[in-house]
């Protein structure tokens, strides 16, 4: 089975016991200002997770696109890619452990064929000081697996990192680790920040024998070791856990949050250890080889660096972003950036984009109609950002020209950093104008890249920082706001006025629109009054759920993402007591406030602070809470 086949067979799979088939949400995280990107598929199910009710019910599935940017640098080994989709199924308070554990190993097994011998799994050992207990009941259910695939699973305690592994591959098949074995979004359940949801899960890896373990990464080789001979191919989590100021409690409903790696499956099902090679990477790579003329198995870094990099550009294009020095968009030019530098260094010195980010947009227009609606914008933002770039590479050049005396690593830094100039490159430059490098630029850069590696881990890592209960408050009272002000702005300024995109922090809400001139400030003024009027009448705020088409064409429901939506959708009412017309009527996935005076708690109100352009036709405004 190729990866397309893989991804639509796990979602009959799943549909056929019961799951509604979800879409992927953006690569962007809509209103949820703790992360950069969507970077696993419960992110944008988390307050279904917490207990909210999910408008299609407690058994979902999906394919998630993901991009996780903290390791780009070290992207070019067989298995880690930026961009990735993970297939998920979701019981919200429904089946269990029984239930997931059979149907992941009959998907694997029965459907995509894998060899039940090279299959190994892990589960969670417990933590007897946080009260949390050996998930002996998950490894007694893969025992009766394993035993009816006729396969012997003996269970062994390997314990943690820190405490050194001292047993390897050879002592079972179902092996108990302490943190591997616990998920949550901070990776480690003591960094968990309180109103988190987390809990113990269950791992399935392949073997790949052919593949020596490296005494490099550890004495024995088991199936966390680092050294690639086992591959990940899903994570089973039994989400029934919230962190608590306390430690730990358990959430209203036990979950199930199952992630699979569809790259992964997909390279185990044509039994490859080297997700590269699967049918959507391989055409990149294809395209590669022909344009430079070299052969990927010569330059198998280089071209894993730029077919990932391009995937996940391509993939933040069609869903809205563009390249700029800030946030997602600068991932995202640091993405492009890489792709070119490394394209030059295979002797592809001219544009390139062009022909290959329609091969990546033909891999997915099948699957996802967004692909097909943006493909030409995105061929052009990716061009563009390519052209651009290579103009700052010719002046980098004109700027190396004009150094003069010995270069040092700091020299080449700068020429790195402002000029995206690769130090290979920078050095072979020097060298060719008889120019002087001094002894220490090699140890010089390196300590400025550390430097900036840092900066940027902060960058994308350091975002997610307060969690969920930290923020969920404030969080939800700018979202309310951000509703009233919707329909106040509507109210104002006409009906022409459609939400563009949403961002909300703990301190702002920012709000873009269509509008095609500037609000003026008696506008503006209108607006806020409009909100805090409407604040104070205290409105109740509640959903309800309708079919899609009902909400919008029937019940006049505000919407942003008319094809995104699902066959039902729910629906925020913000209404007065007595009245029977709702002033705000959206549909959303929440989290509000149940009543709008909790907008005003400790004497605020709405005031905007900002109003500017965003693009052609689009006005932007920031509002505040004070
Ligand atoms: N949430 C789990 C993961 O991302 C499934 O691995």
């Amino acid at each position: 089975m190729d990866a397309q086949s893989i991804r639509h067979a796990y979602l009959e799979f799943f549909k056929s016991r019961g799951h509604a088939v979800i879409p992927r949400a953006l690569l962007v995280p809509q209103n949820d200002p703790t992360t950069l990107f969507t970077g696993s598929g419960m992110q944008p199910l988390i307050p279904y997770l917490l207990g909210e009710p999910h408008q299609d019910g407690s058994r979902l599935v999906d394919s998630q696109t993901c991009l996780r940017a903290q390791d780009i640098e070290e992207i070019g080994d067989n298995r880690h890619t930026t961009f990735f989709e993970m297939l998920g199924n979701w019981s919200l308070g429904d089946y269990f452990k029984q239930e997931q554990l059979h149907w992941f190993w009959e998907f694997v097994t029965d459907v995509v064929k894998l060899d039940p011998h090279r299959i190994f799994v892990t589960c969670f050992i417990g933590d007897e000081a946080a009260g949390i207990p050996k998930d002996t009941e998950s490894a007694e259910i893969w025992s009766q697996i394993f035993s009816e695939a006729g396969i012997d699973a003996t269970q062994v305690d390997i314990g943690s990192e820190e405490q050194g592994y001292e047993v390897g591959e050879q002592a079972g098949r179902i092996f108990f680790y302490s943190d591997k074995n616990w998920w949550c979004r901070a990776g480690k359940a003591s960094q968990m920040p309180v109103g988190e949801p987390g809990g113990p899960d269950t791992e399935m890896f392949y073997l790949y024998p052919e593949i020596e373990h490296d005494p490099k990464w550890g004495a024995h080789c088991h199936p966390n070791c680092d050294c690639g001979r086992y591959i990940e191919l899903g994570n089973s989590v039994f989400m029934e856990y919230l962190k608590s100021e306390s430690g730990f409690e358990k959430l209203p409903k036990r979950n199930v949050d199952y992630g699979g790696g569809l790259e992964r499956i997909a390279a185990a099902a044509i039994d490859s250890p080297d997700v590269f090679k699967i049918s959507l990477l391989w055409p990149i790579i294809e395209k590669l080889e022909s344009l430079s003329g070299k052969s990927y198995a010569d330059q198998t870094t280089s071209m894993r660096v730029i077919a990932d990099h391009l995937r996940g550009a391509t993939f933040l294009a069609i869903d809205g972003i563009k390249p700029s020095n800030k946030e997602q968009g600068y991932v995202m030019r640091r993405l492009i950036r890489r792709a070119v530098r490394f394209a030059f260094e295979l002797g592809i010195e001219q544009n390139f984009l062009e022909q290959v980010v329609p091969i990546i947009a033909g891999l997915y227009i099948d699957d996802y109609p967004e692909v097909a609606q943006n493909r030409d914008a995105v061929i052009d933002v990716l061009v563009k950002e390519e052209k651009a770039f290579r103009q700052t590479l010719r002046k980098g050049l004109r700027e190396l020209e004009k150094l003069e005396g010995t270069i040092g690593g700091e020299s080449l830094f700068t020429l790195y950093d402002t000029y995206g100039f690769p130090v290979e490159l920078s050095v072979e430059e020097v060298r060719q104008r008889n120019m002087q490098l001094s002894d220490s630029w090699q140890q010089e850069f390196d300590a400025k890249m550390a430097e900036q590696r840092q900066r940027s881990q902060t960058a994308s890592k350091g975002t997610f920082k307060g969690g969920l209960g930290g923020q969920t408050l404030q969080h939800k009272k700018y979202h309310t706001a951000t509703h009233l002000m919707y329909q106040a702005l509507r109210t104002v300024l006409g009906d022409h006025v459609v939400q563009r995109g949403s961002n909300i922090t703990e301190e702002r809400l920012r709000f873009d629109f269509s509008h095609p001139e500037k609000v003026t400030p008696e506008q503006l003024q209108q607006v806020e009054a409009i909100v805090n009027e409407q604040i104070n009448k205290d409105l109740k705020v509640s959903f309800a759920e309708y079919p899609t088409n009902v909400a919008i064409e029937e019940k006049g429901a505000l919407g942003q993402f008319g094809d995104r939506y699902g066959d039902t959708v729910k629906v925020y009412k913000m209404i007065a007591d007595g009245e029977d017309k709702p002033f705000s009527f959206e549909i959303c996935g929440g989290p509000h406030v149940d009543h709008t005076l909790q907008l005003t708690e400790g004497g605020k109100h709405f005031k905007i602070i900002k109003e500017e352009s965003s693009s052609a036709g689009i006005r932007r405004i920031k509002a505040v809470l004070q």
